[in-house]
């Protein structure tokens, strides 16, 4: 510790910078980053609806930043002071220029929905990670409710052109998308009728919750949605701890003898916290103090404390509930006894890596013993442990925090590019070896 150099917290800073994660176990009280995808709806809510909304305690990583700037493009003025971003919505209007969603899926898919039900044109691009990133499963349900959207076989650039007042219907996901699901939404805050969204499986809900908060009338239970025709009325919203932030500090207790630690007002949002069943499935010493809603959404303090764990098998709706801590679970089942099995996970190839690939190939170059399946992976425990390895973060931040917890248990680890750790979270290193410090 302390031969790092300065890890870039602003998202602008983004360069390849190699940081060594040390070995041992994670102590203390820990605040992780604002929730990531609840701080993206936050901005576009609150730029579509009329009035000023302020956002407390925002994400501030780079994806968000961009929606942030995307939505200052789309015509919304924004006063961003930090610990707040202060929001006045309402009439939106074709950017003058290409939008840059740098490395975010969400900014992508959610303001294509946007624009597509707002009468906007508007071009879509971002970094190479996301220029290989699927956009047709956004691009036919928004062409299906009439807008014209133009990919580039599939993938960014895309343009849009909207209408206006939609008339509603019924969508049939084709995959159990949140993005997907709330890129319909968007591209139907005015529509003249009921919209209805069939084939979720569990899907983060933060839109549907936030559409209530908003103002609207909506239903949902996990499988299905259903919007009422209605406006949007400004908001406060308080944006409450990443879990997804929280999962790698999680796994590293679960895995590292001495760890002892409580992560403060997270998220635990059922759909999102699939990851808490299977750590308990594993056998993990996890204690959930609920601390009631935050502006509609649950959070809790997570206690957790190193227990020896063993195998489980990680499938169905388990998997869209954690479905960017899946890649985490695989660095946990290398530590647990027996081997685990992850399936119904195809979509992770999709992500900002393929993270089925990128985790089986950082796994193994720890020693460990995985299978890799076109939908999931097996991952043995107990077999050999390398330490003091390079691993490549895959252009992905949530491949890079992993190599974090890896080290904990069997480190330490370097990770070639802990530069796009700032996507996601810019505070992480800092955080993760005070939490680390705590113990000695
Ligand atoms: C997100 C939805 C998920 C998730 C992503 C954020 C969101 O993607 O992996 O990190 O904020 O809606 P999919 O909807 O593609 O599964």
């Amino acid at each position: 510790m302390g031969s790092n150099p300065t890890f870039p917290t602003k998202a602008s800073d983004h360069r390849k910078i190699a940081v060594t994660f040390q070995r041992g176990p994670l102590r203390g009280d820990v605040r992780v980053a604002g929730d990531k995808s609840i701080s993206h709806r936050a901005l576009m809510f609150a730029a579509a609806a009329g009035g000023t909304s302020t956002i407390t305690q925002p994400n501030r990583g780079a994806d968000v930043l961009a929606t942030r700037d995307a939505i200052v493009a789309l015509g919304a003025h924004v006063d961003d002071r930090g610990a707040t971003i202060v929001v006045r919505g309402g009439a939106l209007r074709s950017p003058a220029t290409t939008i840059d969603a740098r490395n975010s899926g969400t900014t992508t898919r959610l303001l294509l929905g946007l624009c597509a039900g707002r009468g906007i044109a508007a071009t879509f691009d971002g970094d190479e990670s996301l220029r290989r990133r699927p956009m047709e499963r956004v691009a036919r349900p928004l062409r299906a409710m009439g807008a014209t959207v133009e990919t580039s076989n599939g993938r960014l650039p895309v343009t849009v052109r909207g209408v206006t007042g939609p008339a509603g219907g019924t969508f049939e996901l084709e995959v159990p998308s949140a993005q997907v699901k709330s890129a319909i939404l968007l591209a139907h805050l005015d529509a003249r009728g009921r919209v209805r969204v069939t084939g979720d499986a569990f899907s983060r809900d933060h839109t549907e919750i936030m559409l209530r908060r908003f103002g609207r009338a909506v239903r949902f239970d996990g499988r299905t949605i259903e919007l009422e025709p209605g406006t949007l009325v400004a908001q406060d919203v308080r944006v409450p701890g990443d879990f997804s932030g929280a999962a790698f500090f999680l796994a590293a207790a679960a895995i590292t003898p001495g760890s002892d630690l409580v992560l403060r007002e997270v998220g635990v949002n059922v759909t999102r916290t699939g990851m808490l069943d299977a750590l308990q499935a594993m056998g993990a010493d996890l204690t959930v103090c609920d601390r009631g809603f935050l502006d509609g959404e649950p959070v809790a303090d997570i206690a957790i404390r190193y227990r020896p764990l063993h195998a489980a098998t990680l499938a169905g709706d388990l998997v869209v509930r954690a479905i960017d801590e899946v890649t985490i679970l695989a660095a946990v089942a290398a530590h647990a006894t027996g081997t685990t099995r992850i399936a119904g996970a195809a979509e992770l190839r999709a992500k900002e890596s393929d993270r089925l690939a990128s985790m089986s190939q950082t796994l193994r170059a720890c020693g460990v013993t995985v299978t890799e399946y076109a939908d999931g992976l097996a991952v043995t425990g107990g077999g050999a442990r390398v330490p003091d390895t390079t691993l490549q973060a895959h252009d992905d931040h949530r491949i890079a925090m992993a190599v974090a917890t890896l080290a904990a248990a069997v480190g330490p680890h370097t990770i070639d590019d802990a530069g796009c750790i700032a996507v996601s979270f810019p505070d992480f290193v800092p955080l993760w070896e005070a939490a680390q410090a705590t113990s000695r």
